[in-house]
């Protein structure tokens, strides 16, 4: 009878190297991913500072694995590095977007949260990758809004991962409307061999599934402070006493990076059809100061210890 090794082995031979392009909060989770499933991953990104830094920021991120996996070993089949020097040698960082795709089998987008930046991007992917399943990894933005620039958009989708990766252990995949079943059968054996569980989105779903649920919580979180009711904490209190969770919206937008986020609630205005859908001031107070959440070391909390993790905040007693 065959084992869940011996179907791991058989996808690892499909889909043997990958590529990711961009190297920020997302690309940099995806490749030490794929390289913990014994894979090759390339990563590329436009900016040099980023792709200079690329390996050893993932390196010191695998390494201190801030949100530790509270399933990864037991309930699901993630395996993260437990050598991550190993891992490390499985991941390079690519001179050229030439040189990341060639010879891969998966190229894995996670730019900004832009349509025109991706619409580039993927008419240039299309042309130096011919061969490769394409895939982009947008918060918000269905494949089939992209679709137009990739020549035979067979090959094309929606892979939804989450950060962090090693706790949030999980991906949706949604086709365009052209993707061939074939690509989406490979995709999702590919993301199972991740050790991801996988969703796979009926239809063309703006925000996909989950997404659409953490957009409304998102609006209104940052709406009730808008308006003044409350402020973040507040709000984060709350909902953690409320849903038992380890942390509330605010807390999650940081992680999320203000600068994503807004990108993110910019796609949805665009097309919203509620006047009261406006930006948000008090997350455009925040990137004005240049306060962007864990990656600034400031967000809506102080990091890398938001004041969330203290023992008395959760009792509102912190403050004086
Ligand atoms: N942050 C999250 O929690 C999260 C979760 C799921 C999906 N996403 C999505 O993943 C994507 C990336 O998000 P992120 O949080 O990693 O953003 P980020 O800002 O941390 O990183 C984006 C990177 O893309 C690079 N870049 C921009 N334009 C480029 C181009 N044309 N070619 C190559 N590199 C380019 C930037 O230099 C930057 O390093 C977005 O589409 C976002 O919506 C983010």
């Amino acid at each position: 009878m065959a084992t869940d090794w011996d179907a791991r082995e058989k996808v690892a031979r499909e889909v043997t190297t990958a590529a990711v392009i961009g190297a920020g909060t997302m690309g940099r989770q995806i490749a030490v991913l794929i390289a913990s499933s014994g894979r090759a991953v390339r990563i590329w990104d436009a900016d040099p500072g980023m792709l200079a830094a690329a390996r050893e920021r993932i390196a010191e991120e695998t390494r201190t694995l801030p949100h530790l996996p509270r399933y990864a070993h037991h309930q699901f089949r993630l395996h993260p590095p437990t050598d991550v020097d190993e891992a490390m040698k499985r991941i390079t960082a690519a001179a050229s977007l030439e040189d990341a795709v060639s010879g891969a089998d998966i190229v894995i987008e996670a730019v900004r949260e832009d349509l025109d930046t991706k619409l580039e991007l993927f008419t240039e992917l299309s042309r130096q990758s011919p061969e490769a399943i394409l895939t982009t990894n947008s918060s918000s933005i269905p494949s089939s809004q992209i679709a137009p620039a990739v020549q035979d958009p067979g090959r094309f989708l929606n892979t939804h991962f989450f950060a962090p990766v090693w706790s949030r252990p999980m991906v949706e995949l949604m086709g365009s409307g052209a993707t061939r079943p074939d690509v989406m059968d490979a995709v999702e054996r590919f993301a199972k061999s991740l050790g991801l569980v996988v969703a796979v989105v009926r239809g063309d779903s703006k925000g996909f599934i989950i997404n659409r649920v953490w957009r409304a919580v998102k609006r209104e979180s940052l709406r009730v402070v808008d308006e003044g009711h409350a402020d973040p904490d507040d709000v984060d209190r709350l909902w953690m006493l409320f849903f038992g969770t380890p942390y509330g919206p605010f807390g999650i937008m940081d992680m999320v990076g203000l600068d994503v986020v807004s990108d993110i609630e910019t796609s949805y205005q665009k097309v919203a059809t509620d006047p009261a859908d406006q930006p948000s001031a008090i997350l455009a107070d925040k990137l004005n100061e240049g306060h962007l959440g864990e990656k600034t070391g400031q967000g809506f909390y102080s990091h890398p210890d938001p004041e969330y993790l203290g023992s008395e905040w959760l009792a509102g007693e912190d403050e004086g």
